[in-house]
C-alpha cells in the first residue's frame, strides 16, 4: 500500500522517479522491528515517571515479532511509515476486547519518530490504518489518549474520531494524576448494518497492546 504525500513523477512510459521525501505507508515486516522498538522506547521513556523501572525495556524484539504474526492471522493491521527507506512511524490495531461480542471493534496505537514529529506522518498513517481496519470488516475503532496529549487529540479529530468518554485520574506520573480521553469513530457501514461475516475469532495469542 502506498500513500503518497506528493505525486510520483512520471518522466516517460518506462522510467519513474519518486520524490525521496515521499512518505510511504506499508505493512510492517520483521526487519522493521528494531526501528519500531526504538521509536516506542523513546516515547515510553519520555512518558514514564523515571521513578518507575522497566516500562520501556519490557517489550522485546521477539514479543513484537510474535505480536505481528498473530495480528496478521487476525487480519489486524500493523503498518509502518517510511521515508527514503527509513522507518519513521508505525501504527497498529488490536481487538478492543477478546470476548467474541466485541470482535468487530478495534483499538489502536500510533507512534511517530521523534525527529519527524508534526511533519505529516500521522496524517498519512492514521487514515491508512482506518482504511485497512474498515477493509478487514471491523466496524468501530477506539483510541485512549492522555488528556494532555494535544497533538494526538487533534490528529484524531482530523481523522474523524470524536470524544466518547473521559477517564479522570487513571494514571499517575511525574507526581500527579493524569486523565484519559476516549475517542471513537465508525468504520465502513458502522452500526447502520449488521456485520457481513464472523471475523477470525479472537484468541489469547499476543493481541494485547
Ligand atoms: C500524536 C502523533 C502520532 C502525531 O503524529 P504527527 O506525525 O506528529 O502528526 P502530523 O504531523 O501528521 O499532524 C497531524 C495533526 O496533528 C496535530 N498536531 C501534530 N503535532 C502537533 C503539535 N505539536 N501541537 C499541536 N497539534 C499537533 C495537528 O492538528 C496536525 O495537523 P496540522 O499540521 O494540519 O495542523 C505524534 O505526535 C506522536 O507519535 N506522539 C508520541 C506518541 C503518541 O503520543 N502517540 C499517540 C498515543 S494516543
Amino acid at each position: 500500500m502506498t500513500v503518497s504525500r506528493q505525486p510520483v513523477i512520471v518522466l516517460s512510459k518506462h522510467v519513474m522517479f519518486s520524490d525521496p521525501l515521499e512518505i510511504r505507508i506499508r505493512p510492517s515486516n520483521d526487519a522493521d522491528v528494531d526501528p519500531m522498538l526504538s521509536i516506542y522506547r523513546h516515547h515510553i521513556r519520555r512518558g514514564v515517571d523515571p521513578a518507575y523501572q522497566g516500562g520501556a525495556e519490557a517489550l522485546q524484539p521477539d514479543d513484537l515479532k510474535r505480536r505481528r504474526r498473530s495480528m496478521r492471522k487476525h487480519r489486524l493491521p500493523h503498518l509502518v511509515a517510511e521515508r527514503g527507506g527509513v522507518v519513521i512511524g508505525y501504527a497498529y490495531a488490536v481487538l478492543f476486547r477478546k470476548r467474541p461480542a466485541y470482535r468487530f471493534t478495534v483499538k489502536h496505537s500510533i507512534y511517530v519518530h521523534p525527529d519527524h514529529l508534526h511533519s505529516g506522518v500521522g496524517k498519512l498513517l492514521l487514515p491508512a490504518l482506518i482504511d485497512t481496519c474498515a477493509a478487514a470488516g471491523y466496524r468501530q475503532m477506539i483510541g485512549y489518549i492522555e488528556a494532555a496529549n494535544t497533538p494526538s487529540i487533534q490528529l484524531h479529530e482530523r481523522c474523524g474520531f470524536r470524544q466518547v468518554g473521559y477517564l479522570p485520574s487513571v494514571g499517575y506520573k511525574f507526581g500527579h494524576w493524569t486523565d484519559i480521553v476516549m475517542v471513537q469513530r465508525s468504520l465502513g457501514a458502522g452500526a447502520t448494518t449488521a456485520p457481513d461475516a464472523w471475523l477470525v475469532p479472537p484468541t489469547d495469542d499476543g493481541l494485547d497492546d
